[in-house]
């Protein structure tokens, strides 16, 4: 369910073919007002022809008042979204987006950055590179991309005043250009942050090596796109029961907790409904949730204690929410 009081309307001010099948939107407020203020890592839920909802990070710096800038890359896989704003959305029209959420942000204490961007996962770390920056605070962002024909941004990222702090990595360029991820893992000083946005094979490698190499969790931060595919045959029913109120309810195979919740008036918001955006978690009482989404890192997952209930199912007969 979305809130609708997080629902405001936007007018695209400008779309700009960016690269190889990425287009950004410049969105200013509908009425000519300030946006809502948000920080690097902030993503917006966009409203699309069609009925869709998708999350977009924003990508121009924080301290802009007048517009947000999302990049959107058509997705061969599409289930609708990115291909509508590709060929439906132009100049002018209006659009319902929600107001900025976060769950993506920088590190206040970091003395070292390092920004791993695949493909369209760069759009965070724009923003992310220009308030390091701003802050006078150290970093590196490596960009890879298949190809400079498909890397987006990259006239705005050589001209921009942190361009000095940006290694570019082409999958078709010459040997000595790609990512060497194992050397900037290990000549990074040990109070370094780790944050990392792309294709899920790019950032399980990144997050993998980190990991092997002893990085901590509390030192990498990520955000997924899309939540693993996950096999439903096998998927049955449970029950969940409302601590505050001790209702019991039956979440049948082919539902999910918060559409079952939402049913029975038991308000869940819900964003992306694919286990990716976190506007869902829950916190659970008993019971062992089968966590589903790409949101809650692995020591959140083993704690037990909160799950995702737009995609995420239980291993045992009940379970109970703190709703
Ligand atoms: S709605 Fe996005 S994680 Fe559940």
């Amino acid at each position: 369910m979305i809130d609708p009081n997080d629902v405001m309307e936007v007018r695209v001010a400008r779309r700009t073919e960016e690269a190889e099948g990425i287009v950004s939107f410049e969105l200013a407020h509908a009425c000519g007002a300030d946006l809502p203020p948000f920080q690097p890592g902030a993503h917006i839920d966009v409203h699309i022809p069609g009925g869709y909802v998708r999350q977009y990070s924003l990508c121009n710096p924080a301290n802009e008042t007048r517009r947000y800038v999302i990049a959107v890359l058509r997705d061969a896989q599409s289930r609708g979204g990115s291909a509508a704003l590709h060929d439906c959305v132009v100049e002018g029209d209006a659009l319902r987006i929600s107001v900025p959420r976060n769950h993506f942000r920088l590190h206040p204490g970091a003395n070292h950055s390092l920004l791993f961007a695949g493909g369209i996962g760069v759009t965070p770390m724009l923003c992310m590179a220009e308030q390091l920056h701003r802050e006078g605070r150290p970093f590196t962002l490596h960009y890879c991309a298949r190809s400079w024909g498909r890397m987006a941004f990259h006239d705005a990222i050589s001209g921009s005043d942190w361009a000095g702090h940006v290694q570019l990595h082409f999958d078709d360029g010459a040997p000595g250009q790609k990512l060497d991820l194992q050397l900037a893992l290990d000549t990074a000083c040990a109070d370094t942050h780790l944050y990392v946005c792309g294709p899920r094979g790019y950032m399980d490698t990144v997050l993998g090596q980190a990991r092997a190499g002893g990085w901590s969790a509390d030192r990498l931060h990520y955000e997924y796109f899309k939540a693993e595919p996950v096999h439903k045959e096998s998927d049955g029913a449970f029950e969940v029961e409302i601590a505050s109120t001790g209702t019991v309810v039956m979440v049948p195979a082919d539902k999910s907790i918060a559409m079952v919740l939402n049913e029975h008036g038991f308000n869940v918001s819900m964003s992306c409904e694919q286990g990716v955006c976190g506007t869902c978690v829950t916190r659970v009482l008993s019971g062992l949730p089968d966590h589903r989404d790409a949101f809650l890192t692995t020591e959140e997952r083993e704690a037990n204690d909160q799950m995702t209930p737009c995609c995420s199912r239980s291993k045992s007969p009940r379970l109970v929410v703190d709703l």
